[in-house]
């Protein structure tokens, strides 16, 4: 089933079981993110955070070229400072919103993840590439620099050292290339893409929602704190995940199983 966000068409939602893929519907302008499309993502993420019946989230680009081709340039152009300051925090509390969902969110990049569009996959939880994908960050060949989280994200999933090139250089870097760089899960045939990540999605629908969300929030935090503050919220996790009853039940039926 395939429907359309609330009073738009810059987003497709299309929901199958347990998992929403949301499609980012500009292909004539390679799903570039303008503030509508913005907004409109943020309403959607209210929206399938609520509904328990959805477990998780995957994330794509309309058509066969693009993922994200990034933020819009000829909105970008038109601002001033001031706006600038706003559009980047807008970005950075999205991406955020993103990054900290309570849900698993999967990257299914089909095609171009340029700046903004690679900040947004690189925001999500796990990235499944197309063999045709491209990634990079362009923004130094605008005379510009990543502005929605890219340093930091790029940083965290990839080190320093592959961050520092792809933002220095600016260049296009076929996903091939990309598997060693580790931010991609899976790298797949085009024609494989949306039934690999929708295969994967599957995956993690069937687990608790509540241990995902538990563990989710551990793992995140992994980048932000010390070990041993990390190991002690780790705990705080394991013991609120601990006390609600599908912990229970999950240990009971491996119990009765080896009993069998
Ligand atoms: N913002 C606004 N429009 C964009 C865009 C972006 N980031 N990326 C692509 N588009 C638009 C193009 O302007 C073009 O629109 P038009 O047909 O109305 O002229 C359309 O999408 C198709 O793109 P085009 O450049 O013609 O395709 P291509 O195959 O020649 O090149 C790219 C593809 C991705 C290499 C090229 O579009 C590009 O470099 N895009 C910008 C990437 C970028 O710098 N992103 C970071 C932004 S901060």
């Amino acid at each position: 089933m395939v429907s359309q966000a609330a009073g738009s068409n810059s987003l497709l939602l299309d929901r199958q079981g347990a998992t929403v893929t949301v499609t980012i519907n500009r292909p004539a302008k390679l799903n570039a993110l303008n503030p509508r499309v913005m907004t409109e993502l943020g309403n959607v993420l209210d929206t399938l955070e609520e509904d328990p019946s959805v477990h998780v989230l995957v994330l794509t680009g309309a058509g066969n070229r693009a993922f994200v081709a990034g933020a819009d340039i000829e909105r970008l152009s038109k601002m001033d400072t001031a706006e600038i300051v706003d559009h980047m925090t807008f970005g950075h509390q999205l991406f955020l919103r993103i990054a900290e969902y309570p849900k698993p969110t999967i990257a299914m990049v089909n095609g171009y993840a340029l700046g903004g569009g690679f900040e947004l996959a690189l925001s999500c939880d796990l990235l499944v590439a197309s063999d045709k994908a491209v990634f990079g960050f362009p923004e130094i060949n605008l005379n510009t620099m990543p502005g929605w989280g890219g340093t930091q994200l790029a940083s965290k999933k990839m080190g320093p050292n592959r961050a520092m090139e792809m933002v220095f250089t600016g260049a296009h870097y076929p996903a091939g290339r990309c598997l060693e760089f580790g931010f991609i899960n899976l790298l797949v045939p085009a024609d494989q893409l949306k039934q690999a990540t929708l295969g994967l999605a599957r995956t993690l629908a069937e687990k608790n929602p509540f241990a995902l969300k538990m563990a989710k929030s551990a793992l995140r935090l992994a980048n932000e704190l010390p070990l041993s503050a990390g190991m002690r919220y780790e705990t705080l996790a394991y013991a609120t995940n601990f006390g609600s009853p599908h912990t229970q039940e999950g240990f009971r039926a491996f119990l009765d199983r080896s009993r069998r």
